[in-house]
């Protein structure tokens, strides 16, 4: 509609008619081009998947299964389940996500398609992202109200969690196709950082591998104070697992080399660099 609209305005004015001559002819073009793209426009909103019920929207998006995957009023023991759920949900389709990332960025490096797989971890680096900006959303919760939302969750705990399950998963077989292709290259992860302008698509990777591994430690440490704020820092959770042994998780690595190399560095440069310092 913007774009007839647009057109029919440049022809206006590129003919270099005068508006008061012509303008009973030109609201009669105007008004052809405004009903023809509303048929249009008409036409577009008619679904075609018609025979399935709903907007081709809701068809595709199967929101009628979707919205249905909370739990309803009538069985709440107290109404932040739905904040508690919308978050919890949400966090394993972003997880999802990543790992549907992370595992055709293996695909690719193993055919030696570097810049392509860099692409893939980009996004699986942002979905870990948003699973981390969604958590402060239960820290809206009084810590009263979330004792009540706890009842409804019987065992349930983090550590079963599918999304964290694959991607721990997923990014075993990324850390290992990482040092496939570092081998196939012949290089180590410290030559690799000496000569970066050589390596820069290898270089890229790598320090993708870092930021997933960040990404997942800022998740952990934004969890912990979560848990601290909402239950406390020295009882236990649903499972009976203590909150320090979650505390002491925070900087688990998915590869502890790639942030040894920055220590292997600093003492090569303590070695071989002059300092005035
Ligand atoms: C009010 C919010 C939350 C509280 C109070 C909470 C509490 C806890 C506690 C106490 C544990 C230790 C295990 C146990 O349950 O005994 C745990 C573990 C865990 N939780 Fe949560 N959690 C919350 C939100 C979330 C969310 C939104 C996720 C996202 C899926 C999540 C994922 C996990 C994971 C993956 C673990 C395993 C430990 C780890 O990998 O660091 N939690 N949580």
């Amino acid at each position: 509609m913007g774009k007839l609209l647009w057109e029919f305005s440049l022809g206006y004015f590129g003919k270099g008619l005068e508006p008061s001559s012509d303008y009973c002819e030109i609201m009669n073009i105007g008004e052809s081009l405004v009903k023809e793209s509303s048929n249009s426009m008409n036409e577009l909103r008619e679904p075609k998947f018609a025979s399935e019920g709903g907007s081709d929207y809701e068809v595709y998006i199967r929101t009628d299964e979707l919205l249905v995957l909370q739990p309803e009023p009538a069985t709440w023991k107290h109404r932040d389940e739905l904040l508690f759920t919308v978050v919890h949900q949400s966090s394993e389709l972003w997880l999802k996500l990543a790992v549907a990332e992370i595992d055709h960025a293996v695909l690719n490096i193993d055919k030696d398609l570097i810049q392509a797989a860099s692409r893939y971890l980009i996004r699986a680096r942002d979905c870990i992202h948003y699973t981390t900006t969604q958590l402060p959303m239960l820290e809206k919760m009084t810590p009263w109200d979330y004792q009540h939302v706890r009842t409804a969750l019987g065992h349930g705990s983090g550590f079963d969690s599918p999304g964290f399950r694959n991607i721990r998963e997923s990014l075993k077989v990324l850390v290992t196709s990482v040092q496939q292709a570092l081998g196939r290259a012949d290089l180590t992860l410290e030559k690799l950082y000496l000569d970066v302008e050589a390596n820069e698509s290898l270089y890229s990777l790598v320090e993708l591998l870092v930021d997933l591994d960040e990404a997942l430690m800022i998740w952990r440490s934004v969890h912990v104070k979560v848990i601290e704020r909402t239950i406390g820092g020295t009882v236990s959770g649903t499972q009976g697992t203590p909150v320090e042994v979650v505390r002491n998780l925070r900087d688990r690595s998915i590869m502890e080399e790639l942030w040894d190399v920055r220590v292997h560095l600093t003492e090569r440069a303590n070695r071989e660099l002059a300092s005035d310092g």
